[in-house]
């Protein structure tokens, strides 16, 4: 296949300035702001974030997962636990997750941990009775003999579970990532573009610098 030179392929920054004055001091409020900023601008799944993943074996890993509630407490998302994120997680709890909306980029590291069986529970059943049979029969992450394999293992569980409800599948459910570190990143004229980050400190206050870019 030939070479694509990509060289040419230039987009130009022109957000506003982001001054530490005009940042919550709180990196969830920031967030929040921006997020908000997101969905006023109409960005398609402005809760599509990517999660970077590590294993022992030193490899990173990542994937889009979709946020599906944020707080003070941090950052929730649902999965298989059996999956290649899942085993990576079971060996090493720090994860990276990262937001781009265009002309912003958040990005944002810490630890997760599991969520509890009833925030599972609860979230499980209010997916589409479509979504819970797709978690039930696939095994994330395995290799399978072929897409109608799968096809099939759907159909036998779509009738199986006809007005029933889908139990919750011991190895589906969700994850809380705990913050340490924000990073707020928003794209300026020449490439001056501005990086605030907000480091947990021991005492648990949030400290903001302003990095180069
Ligand atoms: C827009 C989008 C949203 C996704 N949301 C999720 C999700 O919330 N949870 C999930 O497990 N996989 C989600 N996926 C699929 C993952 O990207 C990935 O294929 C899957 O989790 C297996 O990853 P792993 O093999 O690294 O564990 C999503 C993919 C896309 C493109």
């Amino acid at each position: 296949m030939p070479q694509r030179d990509l060289n040419n392929m230039r987009e130009q920054y022109d957000a506003d300035i982001l001054l530490e004055a005009n940042c919550h001091t709180n990196p969830f409020q920031q967030f929040d702001a921006w997020f908000q900023d997101a969905i006023q601008q109409n960005i398609i799944e402005p809760n599509a974030m990517t999660l970077a993943t590590v294993g022992h074996d030193g490899q990173p890993s990542a994937r889009i997962v979709l946020l599906k509630s944020f707080d003070k407490n941090g950052f929730v998302f649902y999965s298989n636990y059996e999956s290649h994120k899942g085993k990576q997680i079971q060996e090493n709890e720090k994860v990276a997750l990262l937001f781009w909306w265009q002309q912003r980029q958040i990005r944002i590291e810490g630890a997760v941990q599991k969520l509890d069986r009833e925030s599972a529970m609860q979230y499980f059943h209010s997916r589409p009775i479509e979504s819970q049979i797709g978690a039930t029969v696939s095994l994330q992450s395995s290799i399978i003999e072929s897409r109608e394999i799968l096809d099939e293992k759907y159909d036998t569980a779509y009738k199986a579970y006809a007005n029933k409800v889908v139990p919750l599948p011991d190895y589906w459910g969700g994850y809380l990532v705990v913050p340490t570190l924000f990073e707020f990143w928003q794209g300026r004229m020449s490439r001056l573009h501005d990086r605030i980050q907000y480091s947990l400190q021991a005492n648990q206050d949030w400290k903001i610098e302003r990095l180069s870019p």
